[in-house]
């Protein structure tokens, strides 16, 4: 936790559930966030958007996307653009997974334009960042994150609250994590990075932690400083899951 900044607790869906399903989760996130300590976000596959915002209309759960092309409309087939997302009720949007980094060939070039369209129709972007096992052995983990840092975020996107997400790609729905040292070492690297780009209002961006993330190692993680919340992935899906994580999140 960084004083001065409520966690956030994100669930990426990914590509899962049908939309009944995910008007269920929704329901019961939304049912359970009175009493929850942080802020939350659901991001939904594109097609259940607009039924899940509508679910959450009122209540404090905030929805995003899980991608957004870098032109806002036009010829693009199978594209989403960040007005449309907007449109149909979405905040934020997740930016440069790494499932779109390795399935679409991602760059930070593209990601960068994809947030700068994001910001332009006034959705908070997430962008996803971390490195692969091969990388994080070499020694290059840190290098490889404060590249991606550098090529990935426009001027203006610290002043608009853009959160960042650190994923180590060989984390992510293998059941394993960095030892808490690696997470919370990883968290002061990119908070100098983005003070010494961005200037002191860094301070207060939200750094999150992705990748195996489940109620049972929640509590430790998230007490590490400069980890201002959860991507979480495959523990969102199941609602108790998702909200033991949260209530994990220790009491400022
Ligand atoms: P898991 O929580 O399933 O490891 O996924 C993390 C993730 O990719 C969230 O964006």
């Amino acid at each position: 936790m960084t004083p001065g900044i409520r966690p956030l607790i994100a669930g990426n869906w990914k590509m899962n559930g049908s939309w009944r399903g995910s008007r269920r989760l929704a329901d019961a996130v939304r049912d359970a966030a009175p009493a929850l300590d942080c802020s939350l976000l659901v991001c939904p596959p594109f097609l259940h958007v607009q039924a899940v915002a509508a679910t959450l209309l009122g209540s404090p759960v905030a929805v995003g996307g899980q991608d957004c092309h870098a032109k806002p409309s036009g010829a693009h087939t199978g594209d989403i653009g960040a007005p449309m997302l907007r449109d149909a009720g979405a905040t934020h949007v997740l930016l440069g997974h790494s499932e779109r980094r390795a399935d679409h060939g991602e760059s930070s070039a593209l990601v960068f334009a994809k947030c700068e369209a994001a910001l332009a129709a006034g959705l908070t972007p997430v962008v996803c960042v971390g490195e692969t096992e091969a990388q994080r052995d070499a020694g290059h983990a840190e290098a490889v994150v404060g590249q991606q840092l550098s090529e990935s975020l426009p001027l203006g996107f610290i002043t608009a609250g853009g959160i960042i997400a650190y994923e180590p790609v060989w984390a992510i729905g293998t059941g394993r994590t960095p030892t808490e040292a690696d997470i919370a070492a990883m968290h002061a690297h990119m908070r100098r990075r983005l003070v010494l780009a961005f200037g002191p209002t860094a301070e207060l961006t939200r750094l999150l932690y992705g990748g195996s993330v489940k109620p049972s190692n929640a509590a430790a993680i998230l007490a590490l400083p400069d980890v201002d919340g959860a991507l979480v992935g495959g523990a969102s899906l199941v609602a108790d899951d998702f909200i033991a994580i949260a209530q994990a999140v220790p009491r400022g």
